[in-house]
């Protein structure tokens, strides 16, 4: 720990993630953050900052729950790895028998990142179809403004073209429908008064493609990096019964919405629909260590057993880190700690907290445009305009940087949209005085 001491680092040694070095260092700060505690992270110049964004979407009981701690430190000293190729080990089992309870999804295909378990989804719905002699049916279908992760197969699904068009070219039988935004309706439809024409655009494009070339349809419950938008009720209903009818699988993105961000273990349990298979990440571990995981139905599991034209069928696919009894035993406390503490009740609450307050910021702000959200999850929008403070910057970015300098941490994804996604371990009035704060820092903005 270095508090207080500025050591001299070489920043430009530790490459970050979709970060222009320069400005990081010059206009950013260049901040090394060298400790934590509860929703707090401390640089190493001793400034502290309350986090609004949940470290990346993940740390969502906060940075110093003891019982996730002393669960790692334990594992560290009985098995620190174990191979998930052939062999099996005690927290993967305990963890997917968990899942199942908690889910309804009997078998948990484990990764490490929520890119890797979204392009096993993919590979796992190819190859279910592959198994059965369907060697055409590869195409997957996904939504615009959809944000699936940074890995070749995951960024061919996204719908954000800006995050593509250096990477291109991706995969070919990747095709997108509009995003079911309301507010923005692709169909120019009123809202509540349109009959999905959004979710039959899937309808439209399995005629046009063909259902013998679509293996499955992936998509986020709420579309978070989007901007948080929310799809409109029986969307997911219709989407599953066009899957259904045509055979295509239905992928639930849950790496955001699942464990509870929504104030129910997975966020598409809300539209009452179940999708074949489900990827988790994020928050699982409550972010003290890296995992995701493919949850799958027993229907696709079976698909991958026997033998098949003298080919084994068995998913031919995994990774070094997959089942890793560290960040096995880091969710099963995740887990553990949300049901004894009620969490999921806890969340509902600060929903109340939540939402009263950004309708208090949007009523008394000019420049935000809507406000989209649900549970922990929230996106205010604003105008569509450059900032006029700095130019380079857009008017998002110039919120964050403001509240970094008054000691909150934001995050700024999406252009227009400022996201927040506070941890769960948060009180109430803790929250409440945070988003006055943010507030303040809008005005001042504006
Ligand atoms: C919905 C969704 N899917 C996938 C990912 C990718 O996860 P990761 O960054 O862990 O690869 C993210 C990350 O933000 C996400 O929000």
């Amino acid at each position: 720990m270095n508090i207080g001491q500025e050591e001299k680092y070489n920043l430009h040694s530790s490459w970050l993630s979709w970060t222009d070095m320069d400005s990081f260092i010059n206009d950013w700060g260049g901040t090394v953050f060298v400790d934590s505690y509860d929703n707090t992270l401390i640089d190493n110049k001793g400034k502290h900052y309350l986090d609004l964004s949940s470290g990346l979407w993940n740390v969502c009981l906060g940075y110093s729950n003891q019982s996730i701690i002393a669960s790692i430190q334990k594992q560290f000293e009985v098995l620190p790895f174990a191979s998930n190729a052939c062999f099996s080990n005690e927290p993967a089992i305990k963890l997917a028998t968990k899942l199942y309870e908690i889910t309804g999804y009997e078998h948990s295909f484990f990764t490490s990142s929520g890119s890797e378990a979204v392009d096993t989804a993919l590979k796992m719905s190819r190859q279910y179809y592959y198994n059965q002699g369907y060697k055409f049916k590869t195409g997957f279908v996904s939504l615009e403004k959809a944000y699936h992760g940074s890995t070749f197969g995951a960024l061919s699904v996204c719908g954000i073209e800006e995050d593509k068009k250096a990477f291109g070219p991706l995969l070919e039988d990747s095709f997108q429908i509009p995003a079911p935004d309301c507010d923005f309706c692709p169909f120019k439809k009123e809202k509540g008064s349109c009959n999905l024409e959004c979710a039959y655009a899937l309808e439209d494009l399995v005629y046009e493609i063909g259902t013998e070339r679509i293996c499955s349809f992936i998509a986020e419950p709420i579309l978070g990096s989007g901007g948080v938008i929310i799809p409109p009720s029986g969307y997911f209903k219709t989407i599953k019964r066009i899957c259904e009818k045509n055979d295509i699988l239905f992928i639930s993105d849950e790496i955001a919405t699942g464990m509870g961000r929504v104030g129910e273990w997975l966020a598409l349990k809300k539209s009452e629909v179940k999708a074949d298979l489900v990827c988790m990440g994020k928050g699982l571990t409550g972010g003290y260590a890296p995992l995701s995981v493919v949850l799958s139905t027993s229907a696709i599991y079976e698909g991958f057993k026997g033998i098949n034209q003298n080919d084994k069928k068995f998913f031919n696919h995994g990774f070094t880190s997959s089942g890793n009894p560290i960040g096995c035993v880091a969710a099963l406390k995740t887990i553990e700690y949300i049901e004894q503490n009620d969490v999921l009740t806890h969340i509902k609450q600060l929903e109340k907290e939540i939402e009263e307050s950004l309708q208090k910021i949007s009523s008394e702000n000019s420049h935000v445009k809507r406000i989209t959200g649900e549970g922990l999850m929230w996106g205010i929008w604003f105008e569509d305009r450059p900032s006029k403070m700095n130019p380079n910057f857009n008017l998002v970015e110039i919120i964050c940087y403001v509240a970094k300098r008054l000691n909150i941490l934001l995050f700024p994804t999406n252009g227009n949209c400022l996201i927040i996604i506070p941890s769960f371990s948060f009180e109430p009035t803790e929250l409440k005085l945070a988003l006055e704060k943010i507030n303040r820092i809008l005005r001042m903005v504006e």
